[in-house]
């Protein structure tokens, strides 16, 4: 895989696609972590005299033009760090585009507006997909391929962009294949996974695989509940996925058959509505009222979380334990974050929401050994599938 370094960029117009895709809250940026994490290369980019021109995506406007999800927010944050001008252009590929791309100079940078304004980045036809990197490649003389976050879409920008420009991976990528190769290249041991989040069935792919090369796997989160279910506990209102209780019933004996310990709460914090000032309880795991809802993981848990976690070798946690928005069903996410600060190993916190929840949480950045900008990317990654935008740069 070329890097940077490969690159001739002196004087050229270099196209670089960054993960910009940050929370916003009324136009206000609310986590600016991908931002900070899209600096090195940019940097190193335009120190170079380069004509920067970075192309990104925010939410998922499907080919609409939404404004509330235009990328110029991000710009004015951009030029903020970077110290110096960003253009932003209200366009991607059209006139507007390329003027501003022609009157850069060296060591100028433009942020071109949101590429999902336009349906060809992420159309599942290759011929559309094709015609709209052939648009941004006319604009550049170089590629570089810097959003980790975005690496495992198949999508014009991410993927037919580089087939053809001359292309390198940046630093951000480069760093996070570097920790991931870590995690899954002999992890130092007890390797622990402490895994989050919603929905169960957007891990079953990740928890199949990590069976097989973790020591102690942590369940907490939304997803805990079927977990629970698959035990033959009753759940209450809690978030459950009933046609994924067989399955995970067979994820546990998976794990039984390979030795992994299964760790699971053995208490949880339950309401009776899912809202900030909800009445919160702690009950035992085999005691969840027919009418209250998990929202946490309970406090003996999170000391048994923290206990199991403490002479962890190698962790990788991605998911938060409960909803850490409101602070009353934040402990659990607290106490996991502050376990992991504590670990003399390797400490990799994955993704978009578990990034987002140690920052709100007053968590640095710096308290952990890698923070990934990529939650599903670092995901499919540790589920051992090919990320499209990686296969890409290793042609
Ligand atoms: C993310 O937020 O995980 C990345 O920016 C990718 O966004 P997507 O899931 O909308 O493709």
């Amino acid at each position: 895989m070329q890097t940077l370094d490969d690159l001739d960029v002196a004087g050229h117009r270099v196209l670089i696609r960054s993960d910009l895709n940050v929370p916003l809250d009324n136009g206000t940026i609310t986590d600016d972590g991908r931002v900070r994490a899209s600096l090195p290369s940019i940097e190193q980019l335009l120190d170079r005299r380069a004509r920067v021109v970075v192309l990104s995506h925010l939410g998922r406007p499907k080919g609409q033009v939404r404004p509330e999800l235009s990328l110029e927010p991000v710009a004015t944050r951009l030029a903020e760090l970077l110290h110096r001008p960003v253009t932003f252009v209200h366009d991607t590929v059209g006139r507007p585009a390329q003027a501003a791309v022609n009157a850069l100079a060296d060591g100028e940078i433009a942020l071109l507006e949101n590429v999902r304004f336009d349906a060809r980045e992420t159309s599942k036809s290759d011929a559309e997909r094709v015609d709209l990197a052939s648009a941004y490649a006319e604009l550049a003389d170089a590629f570089v391929s810097d959003g980790f976050g975005v690496v495992h879409r198949k999508q014009a920008s991410v993927c037919e962009l580089a087939e053809l420009l001359p292309h390198a991976a940046g630093r951000l990528v480069e760093s996070e294949i570097d920790v991931l190769r870590r995690l899954t290249d002999e992890p130092t041991r007890p390797y622990s996974v402490v895994l989050g989040g919603a929905k169960v069935s957007d891990k079953l792919g990740v928890i199949a695989n990590l069976l097989k090369r973790v020591d102690r796997l942590f369940i907490g989160g939304g997803m805990v509940y079927t977990f629970l279910a698959a035990s033959g506990r009753s759940t209450g209102t809690s978030l459950l996925e009933a046609d994924q209780v067989d399955t995970v019933r067979d994820l546990i004996a998976q794990a039984e058959q390979l030795g992994v310990e299964l760790v699971l709460p053995s208490d949880v914090v339950v309401a009776d509505r899912f809202a900030p000032d909800a009445t919160a309880t702690v009950v035992a795991c085999d005691q969840i009222p027919d009418d209250q809802m998990g929202l946490d993981i309970g406090p003996a848990s999170a000391t048994l979380f923290s206990e199991r976690l403490a002479d962890s070798g190698t962790v990788f946690w991605n998911g938060p334990m409960g909803v850490f928005e409101f602070p009353a069903f934040a402990a659990g996410t607290r106490a996991v974050a502050a376990a992991l600060t504590k670990v003399a190993g390797l400490t990799v916190v994955g993704g978009g929401d578990s990034a987002a929840a140690v920052r709100t949480l007053g968590f640095a950045d710096t308290d952990f050994g890698h923070i990934s900008t990529g939650g599903g990317a670092s995901l499919e990654y540790l589920e051992g599938k090919t990320l499209p935008g990686i296969a890409v740069l290793e042609d």
